[in-house]
């Protein structure tokens, strides 16, 4: 059994001031029911560790730094995230894959990194609209998935979350549909269960892409989406527990 994970991406957004409107709004509603996340700008990380304390919401950072530490002008590594009480990262997601150069190699290492620190790292893996219309998406999730657990091992990926999100999903309001999703998700799954069996049962695999309160509930009733990663609909508190409770 697969508890529902459910992540904020909050990206570059956010203010001293709208996080703290953020938590106090979030955490005077009821209890979500699931798990919950927030990943918020490694700025922030302390004061959302300040805000978040005693609750059940985890904290999150949305990259880490592969090595760890050194002459490394601007980067943040795996023990500072951990000291601060993170216990998630994103890695690979694809803005920093498109936009800051990560290979399949460094997302790796960064997971690699993550886990040696004591941090579940969430692996991000998704096609472009021109490898979907390749025909490539599961080759290109699988290769994806492979780089990060050939560096790990599959004993230890199990601490991994994996999150799909297809690139042409992301922030365009264009959400795969559940069955577009799921048929990636299985295909993600099944390789999981190559490794092990217990690593196809344990892993939780996010659906991330457009998520809203209006279509998370068919999102997250396919047998192998176990939650969500969210990004524009996770800046407000109300729409991120609507996601969180959809059902
Ligand atoms: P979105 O972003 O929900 O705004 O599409 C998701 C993500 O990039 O993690």
């Amino acid at each position: 059994m697969r508890n529902r994970l459910v992540v904020a991406n909050w990206k570059m957004n956010g203010s001293l001031e709208a996080n703290a409107r953020w938590a106090e709004a979030f955490l005077a509603l009821e209890d979500a029911g699931c798990d919950a996340a927030v990943c918020a700008p490694s700025v922030y990380l302390s004061q959302m560790a300040c805000l978040l304390k005693g609750s059940s919401v985890a904290l999150g950072a949305q990259d880490v730094n592969e090595f760890e530490s050194g002459a490394y002008t601007g980067e943040v590594s795996a023990r500072m995230l951990a000291e601060i009480g993170c216990s998630y990262v994103i890695v690979g997601h694809s803005e920093r894959r498109a936009l800051y150069g990560d290979t399949d190699d460094r997302v790796a290492l960064k997971a690699k990194a993550a886990l040696a620190a004591g941090i579940h790292p969430i692996v991000c893996v998704g096609e472009t609209l021109e490898e979907r219309e390749a025909g490539e998406t599961i080759a290109v999730v699988s290769r994806q998935l492979e780089a990060v657990i050939g560096k790990v091992g599959a004993e230890d990926f199990a601490r991994c979350t994996v999150a799909y999100e297809p690139v042409w999903a992301i922030g365009t309001g264009k959400s795969a549909t559940p069955e577009i999703a799921q048929e990636v998700h299985a295909a993600l799954r099944a390789e999981l269960t190559k490794h092990a069996a217990e690593l196809g049962d344990k892993v939780r695999i996010l659906y991330g892409g457009s998520v809203k309160p209006g279509n998370a509930a068919s999102l997250f009733a396919m047998p192998d989406i176990d939650g969500g990663l969210i990004g524009g609909a996770a800046l407000k508190a109300q729409d991120f527990y609507e996601i969180c409770t959809a059902h």
